[in-house]
């Protein structure tokens, strides 16, 4: 009977159990052995793992987080750490291991794919931020927080007539602030991905909308364009309007997942395992146009993924 584990590696992200269950139970179902591994890498190091039976992903479909927990292991990035893990699996007959995170957790399947231990990822990640696929599991989840909260922010900008400048996640991708911004109708959408001129993309946007009569205005920064406080300072001096900053911070990868997220998050657990099954090793499972893929994992972590610059003209054409 083969073995696999799973983990969970990096940011959580909502629908990372969704995962989880479906690595679980997709296994089973098809007669392999299916091992729990706790906190990442580290865990895999140190052999923290639990043998999964169908109960024992049992009402975490709806949950956020990840019940496998998950950490950033430095030792697993050297080639010291990455034996040490591959003879960990030999040792508990793991043949094959599914790591659900991001790209960083991907250069570390591969790395154990090298070493003989079959490896597969799934991108899970709120930020969006992975080149092969359309979407990662978590981000769907996150905007939709992200959206909520800068609606209830919204509500008090306008009583008070301010400007709230908000900050949302995403040190390299802007793919949180740009979607959740449309969804919000923000006067301004700053993203790490293209530079931004304040006096033409905040302070102009700002004046001609009070020419116009608006009297309150949300900006959604992203976290990778600076000091999110230090903006709304000088919003306040360039234009009189008082102003606030607002940092959501980790609330954005917390949550019970959307639906989008849970199937998504099931239909790639589901296809992973049955890679895993057929010895496929190296390779990260993705959505292109609603059909689940996988591609090589060198190819993948190669691949570039460009903000589409369409829709962030858009956005700043219709929230005016
Ligand atoms: O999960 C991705 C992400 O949320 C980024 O947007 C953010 O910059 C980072 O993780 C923060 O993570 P942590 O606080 O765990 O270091």
């Amino acid at each position: 009977m083969k073995t696999i584990g799973v983990l969970t590696s990096g940011g959580d992200a909502p629908g990372m159990n969704a995962a989880v269950r479906a690595v679980v139970r997709t296994g089973l179902e098809n007669d392999m052995r299916v091992v729990g591994i706790y906190n990442g890498y580290e865990g895999l190091m140190s052999g923290d793992v639990a043998e999964m039976n169908l109960r024992s992903v049992s009402n975490i479909v709806q949950r956020g987080g990840t019940v496998l927990r998950t950490a950033r292991s430095m030792e697993f990035m050297t080639d010291r750490g990455q034996e040490k893990a591959a003879d960990m699996c030999h040792r508990l007959g793991i043949e094959g291991v599914v790591v659900i995170g991001g790209d960083g957790s991907f250069r570390g399947a591969q790395a154990l794919s090298r070493k003989g231990i079959n490896c597969v990822g799934i991108p899970g990640t709120i930020d969006n931020d992975i080149s092969c696929t359309d979407l990662t599991i978590g981000f769907d989840t996150a905007v939709n927080t992200v959206m909520q909260m800068v609606d209830m922010v919204r509500d008090t900008t306008e009583s008070h007539s301010r400007c709230s400048v908000i900050e949302v996640m995403g040190r390299k991708a802007g793919y949180i602030a740009l979607y959740s911004g449309i969804a919000v109708g923000a006067t301004s959408i700053l993203i790490p991905e293209f530079e931004y001129d304040f006096d033409i993309d905040v302070v102009e946007r700002m004046k001609k909308t009070i020419s116009t009569g608006k009297q309150h205005f949300i900006i959604i920064f992203a976290e990778g364009c600076g000091d999110a406080t230090e903006m709304a300072r000088q919003i306040e001096r360039e234009t009189g309007v008082e102003s606030r900053a607002t940092i959501l911070g980790h609330v954005q990868r917390g949550g019970s997942p959307t639906v989008n997220d849970r199937v998504l998050a099931s239909r790639m657990g589901n296809y992973a395992t049955r890679l895993l099954r057929d010895d496929c090793s190296s390779r990260v499972v993705a959505i292109k146009n609603d059909t689940i893929v996988d591609y090589d994992i060198e190819e993948a972590l190669q691949m570039e993924k460009e903000i589409d610059i369409d829709i962030y003209r858009m956005a700043h054409e219709i929230s005016i």
